[in-house]
């Protein structure tokens, strides 16, 4: 099922447009951008990892931009396909695979067995390198926690010390060798996600690829229950057993209300409801849930546009 995104805001104006801005980290990407740039000069092919059930807003457009910019092919990888819509992610690769320079493949990192199908991908896009006199020299990139360590791991046949995604961790770059003249070298620096639309930082932040303590729960909970009511309803009320619920916060609720969810004096735990959806969106447990398609997001930056040349209301009735 895909309802578009107009559907969404159109049915819960008054969410989107309430809830605060996620605050995210922009003064790290012009420092990622120039290590990117240096480390490009020295790789092949750039294997890009997004998050399947968010391929958009997952990817940071820098890393396409770099590419192009050099010359260089760009395996995009939808990593945590198990978790996502299969028919929404055959509309993704078909979609990233018109961009020029990328090729797009689902796959599921956590199956090691997928994982190491990744070096002959990008040993088909640099023919020239391979005769086995130069090494092929791959470089992985992506944003935190859509799978980068897993691939690599998985890559290696080992666990590869994880450095920290936090914002003030300084990341060693890592150059491994994989055997049979093949190179890897790890994420160039911190590929924060570039939020240009609040929708995006919602879903990233319910994906858990963002905020870990920059975003409340209840309020990534509530969109997050829009998104879902409006895209997969049936899967979503039969498991909480509800017959319907008007919104996202509706959701919420319902489920605090279902689950036993009370504080002390009885008042509903809206955290803890919200805790709930979260926990079983991010484990699969509400189905193999995308929460954009490529005609959603199409939706989504045209409202975005309108809105942006709409003329500003407050200002409007102020000069009136
Ligand atoms: P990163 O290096 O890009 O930051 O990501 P990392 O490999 O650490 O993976 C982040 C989380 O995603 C990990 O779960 C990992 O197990 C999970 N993951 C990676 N690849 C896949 C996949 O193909 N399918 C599924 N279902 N999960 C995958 P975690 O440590 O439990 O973190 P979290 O999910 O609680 O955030």
């Amino acid at each position: 099922m895909d309802r578009a995104l107009d559907e969404i805001i159109g049915a819960q104006p008054v969410i989107l447009k309430t809830i605060m801005p996620i605050q995210w980290f922009p003064g790290h990407m012009n420092s990622a951008r120039r290590q990117a740039a240096e480390a490009l000069a020295r790789v092949d092919v750039v294997i890009e990892v997004v998050d399947a059930r968010l391929p958009a807003a997952s990817s940071n457009p820098m890393i396409a931009e770099l590419c192009r910019a050099r010359s260089r092919p760009c395996l995009k990888i939808l990593n945590k396909s198990d978790l996502a819509d299969p028919g929404t992610t055959a509309q993704w690769i078909e979609y990233f695979g018109r961009q020029p320079g990328v090729t797009a493949k689902a796959l599921s990192c956590r199956d090691s067995g997928e994982a190491r199908r990744v070096p002959d991908l990008c040993q088909s896009l640099a023919p020239h390198r391979s005769d086995g006199t130069k090494p092929l020299r791959m470089m992985i990139m992506g944003i935190p926690n859509v799978g980068k360590s897993t691939l690599m791991n998985a890559l290696l046949k080992r666990k590869v010390a994880k450095v920290g995604d936090e914002p003030a961790v300084t990341k060693q770059q890592q150059t491994l060798e994989l055997g049979g003249h093949r190179r890897l070298t790890d994420t160039p620096g911190l590929m924060w996600p570039k939020i240009e639309h609040d929708l995006d930082g919602f879903m990233l932040a319910a994906s858990h690829a963002i905020g870990r303590n920059a975003v409340i729960d209840e309020e990534v909970a509530a969109v997050l229950g829009d998104i879902l009511l409006a895209r997969y309803p049936e899967p979503v009320l039969a498991r909480y057993r509800l017959d319907s619920v008007p919104d996202g916060v509706g959701l919420v609720e319902a489920i605090g209300e279902r689950r036993g969810c009370r504080l002390k004096g009885g008042a509903l735990d809206l955290e803890k409801a919200a805790r709930i959806l979260l926990t079983d969106y991010r484990s699969g447990a509400l189905g193999r849930i995308s929460l954009e398609s490529p005609g959603s997001r199409q939706t989504m930056l045209a409202q975005a546009a309108a809105q942006a040349d709409a003329p500003d209301a407050d200002a409007s009735a102020a000069a009136s």
